[in-house]
């Protein structure tokens, strides 16, 4: 075996893993309509005759639908794309916002959830997931995962429940659906919410159903890194037209919409942002629609070669995906006290042969310090403070997120086309040679190894 790449020997991996957006004329020819015609957002924000029937107009319908100049509900690329993800995902309404951050927090307000209610996520996610509930003042309830899912753990979440919990924000996370039956019954039992943020999952199933459209809302990100992309975009499914119709005028100045006759049930969690994806960005949209079931059908195929490659290697334990679970990160799971080398090591041995992994999010999200301090809004804490005289915000402990982030989690990300076999090969190789070179790398003198690394 050949030395170490960290202690002066060639790299594995020498084809350069390539990140994951892929384009090609369908882009190209989509954006360049939107150029020709000179319309980049065709979105009015203030009253139209109809408007009610319009804020409840399906998605099929609302792409044809263009009685003037400008709409309400945006331009003839954002509306077509609406229309096509809601037809892929079999939903009746698609509402696009310009990141699933928006998405998520219009989902949350669009479904009654508001200041001083109690919205349980899980501890461990992207923190957009946890700075979304913020938004209208909620207050984010942190909660475990399941060992084998990484996603929020359904006995957690029952015994999180309080008189002040709305809402259930489930994260499928890294591709895994969370356990949505269990999830569901609990909801429907407690007359609570579900909200699922499906950024790291569109096209993953749970129980034949696309994650996404089993709770009230789904959302999805569009953002660079994930498996369909506009650089920065988010959808929001949902078959319930009140909550379609509060999205989308939370999304578009919804304020300035209601007139006298709104009663107050109607305005409450309508507040004027501007939510809004541009003409440009939903023809890229279109285009990466249809490319969507062969980006994940390669992820899939890349993280099945891997898990069975590395299957056998002691001391890592590829986590594998079910058939109809669309891997958007390949998770590892790494054992110390088997190898006897810290994970740090590891992690910077196949960083040097050229495979760029992670050892997942740098911290659970109630350990940022927002969450720490508990001051969101103004210098006295809110919403928490704002949630009532001798409130205390529950607070739970999340043993199985930690051991997961602290020990355990080695995260492969390039398994996006147009990454393939060839790539994952090299990949393969380079954990090979790491794990045939534990002895040499347990006599790297500490704190001397990798460009000064201490570890
Ligand atoms: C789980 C999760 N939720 C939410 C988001 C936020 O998505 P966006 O960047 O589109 O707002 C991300 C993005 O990384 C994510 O991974």
């Amino acid at each position: 075996m050949k030395t170490l790449a960290l202690l002066g020997g060639p790299k594995a991996v020498t084809l350069p893993l390539k990140s994951s957006v892929v384009i090609d004329d369908d882009e190209r020819r989509l954006v360049n309509e939107v150029l020709d015609r000179g319309e980049l957002s065709r979105f009015m924000g203030s009253p139209t005759p109809g408007i009610e029937d319009v804020l409840v107009m399906p998605s099929a319908a609302a792409e044809n639908y263009s009685p003037q100049y400008f709409t309400f509900l945006g331009g003839r690329m954002v509306r077509r794309f609406e229309a096509e993800a809601a037809r892929y995902f079999g939903v009746k309404y698609m509402v696009s916002a310009n990141s699933a951050t928006s998405c998520l927090s219009m989902a949350l307000a669009a479904a009654g959830i508001g200041p001083g209610d109690e919205v349980i996520t899980t501890c461990m996610s992207f923190n957009a997931t946890a700075m979304s509930v913020l938004m209208f003042n909620s207050i984010p309830v942190f909660v475990d995962v399941s060992a084998d899912n990484f996603c929020l753990d359904p006995e957690a979440v029952a015994r999180a429940i309080t008189p002040r919990t709305k809402a259930i924000l489930v994260v499928h996370l890294l591709g895994f659906p969370a356990d949505m039956e269990a999830i569901m019954a609990i909801a429907d039992r407690r007359r609570l919410v579900v909200i699922e943020d499906c950024a790291q999952a569109p096209g993953t199933k749970s129980n034949g159903r696309y994650v996404g459209t089993i709770g009230q809302a789904g959302v999805f990100s569009l953002q660079e890194t994930k498996n369909f992309q506009t650089g920065e975009g988010g959808l929001l499914a949902t078959n319930d037209p009140a909550i379609a119709r509060k999205a989308r005028l939370i999304r578009n100045h919804g304020e300035s919409v209601p007139d006298a006759s709104w009663d107050d049930e109607d305005l409450a969690n309508v507040v004027g942002f501007n939510f809004r994806m541009t003409e440009l960005t939903a023809a890229f949209g279109v285009g990466q629609m249809g490319k969507l079931s062969e980006n994940n059908r390669v992820r899939a195929d890349n993280a099945r070669y891997l898990t069975k490659a590395l299957a056998a290697i002691p001391g890592l334990r590829p986590v594998p995906f079910k058939p109809d679970w669309v891997p958007h990160i390949l998770p590892m799971l790494y054992d110390a006290e088997a190898t006897g080398v810290p994970r740090a090591l590891v992690l910077r041995a196949l960083r040097e042969e050229g495979v760029p992994v992670g050892s997942g999010y740098t911290r659970l999200m109630h350990e940022n310090p927002l969450f720490v301090r508990q001051v969101a809004y103004g210098r006295h804490g809110c919403p928490w403070k704002c949630a009532g005289e001798g409130y205390t915000a529950p607070a739970h402990p999340c043993p199985t997120a930690e051991d997961l982030l602290r020990h355990r989690f080695i995260w492969f990300y390039h398994i996006n086309r147009p990454n393939g076999l060839a790539e994952m090969e090299q990949v393969v190789e380079a954990f090979l040679k790491v794990f045939s070179s534990l002895e040499e790398l347990k006599n790297c003198p500490q704190g001397e190894v990798a460009l000064g690394y201490k570890w």
